[in-house]
């Protein structure tokens, strides 16, 4: 009895202790769960609280005609940027995958004032976040308990009494091969054609439209704790393999360094299974050159139903990992502690009101 108590006071105490008594305002928890209409507000509190760095742009509708909105962060110059491009929650049940966007969100946030290689690297780039890609199949996995394990977004098949379709399995890169089924019931059926739903035609046409500008894709995905590169399908290598190996295996090194969690590189059919259609695949057909998918924790005990005290520690090591993989794509491109000096410089001139071009 004493001890039922105890615990019941718990979630009494971890409310209180979250108001902040200055604003009266509930301070968000990264650390938990959240459903759609919350990251909704979190996004355009975002927005709110750094008007300088962060821009909401709206660039697709869901197959329920919902918006689909991604997260544009970077300093404001007037040179040409490049761009990294980061998506959570194509799969409806991998919660875990948009509480990371967020958690990332936050750090870099947190990081670019004090950080001189985050100042660069923001000044260099924009961050273009998507918390929420799959936004039918997010908000359908929260509706009931029954629905926790739905991966795929929300439009009917072809004979209307089966739904969705796997919208990694939906892009233009040798779709409908291997990996898929053609029976709309199945967690793998790619779609009626290559981008047949509106969530992969919305990525489709806004990174295909700047693809030049992109340096790095991450899709982000649970679980199996993998980095996988491209390709999906066993007959293609990407010209690129060794430096995405030698890039994936620094990540996995930077991830383990964090938690002591052990991540694997590989393709697809090296470390998984082969498949089609991938985000992944389609970003690195497009020339992009550093395209990953991160498959958070765990390795399968828990698996989609990841418990909220693992929110922290998975954010913590794929933060990590993600950011060995992204300043890899800026030094490269930056030319190193050059570009970083340079950058430095021309912040300064920026921060001075001196308006060189
Ligand atoms: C989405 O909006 C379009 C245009 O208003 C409408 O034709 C369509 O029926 C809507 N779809 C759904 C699933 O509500
Ligand atoms: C849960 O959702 C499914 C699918 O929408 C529905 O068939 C079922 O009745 C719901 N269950 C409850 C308890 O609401
Ligand atoms: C997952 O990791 C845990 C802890 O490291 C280990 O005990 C377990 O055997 C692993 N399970 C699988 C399926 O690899
Ligand atoms: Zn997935």
């Amino acid at each position: 009895m004493l001890k039922m108590m105890g615990l019941s006071f718990v979630p009494l105490l971890l409310a209180v202790g979250a108001l902040t008594l200055e604003s009266n305002k509930v301070e968000y928890d990264y650390f938990q769960y959240h459903p759609m209409e919350e990251i909704n507000s979190w996004m355009a509190q975002m927005a709110k609280e750094y008007p300088d760095v962060v821009t909401i742009v709206d660039y697709g509708k869901s197959y329920e005609n919902r918006t689909i909105s991604l997260m544009r962060i970077g300093l404001k110059t007037d040179a040409k940027k490049k761009a990294i491009w980061m998506d959570c929650g194509i799969h409806a049940r991998e919660w875990i995958a948009p509480a990371f966007c967020q958690y990332f969100v936050r750090q870099i946030l947190q990081t670019y004032k004090t950080d001189a290689k985050m100042e660069a690297m923001m000044t260099n780039m924009d961050f273009y976040i998507t918390p929420v890609l799959n936004v039918d199949g997010y908000i359908f996995s929260w509706t009931n308990s029954s629905n926790r394990l739905w991966r795929k977004n929300r439009s009917p098949g072809p004979s209307g009494d089966c739904y969705g379709t796997d919208l990694n399995r939906n892009f233009d890169a040798n779709w409908g091969t291997v990996g898929v089924s053609s029976d709309c019931n199945s967690n793998i059926y790619p779609g009626r054609g290559p981008i047949s739903e509106p969530e992969a035609q919305a990525v489709t046409y806004f990174v295909g439209s700047r693809k030049e500008d992109f340096l790095c894709f991450l899709t982000i995905h649970s679980y199996g704790q993998l980095l996988l590169i491209p390709y999906g399908h066993p007959d293609f290598t990407a010209s690129n393999y060794d430096e995405l190996m030698k890039v994936g295996e620094g990540a996995a090194e930077a991830i383990w360094k964090v938690h002591g969690k052990k991540y694997r590189v590989g393709t697809s059919p090296a470390v998984l299974y082969a498949n089609s259609g991938s985000s992944r695949d389609w970003a690195r057909m497009q020339d992009i050159p550093l395209t990953f998918t991160f498959e958070l924790r765990d390795n399968g005990t828990y698996g989609f139903e990841l418990p909220q005290e693992e929110i922290q520690p998975t954010c913590e090591e794929a933060y990590s990992g993600a950011l060995h993989i992204i300043t890899y794509a800026h030094d490269k491109t930056f030319n190193g502690a050059t570009a970083t000096a340079a950058a430095a410089v021309w912040t300064t001139l920026l921060a001075l009101g001196v308006n060189l071009m």
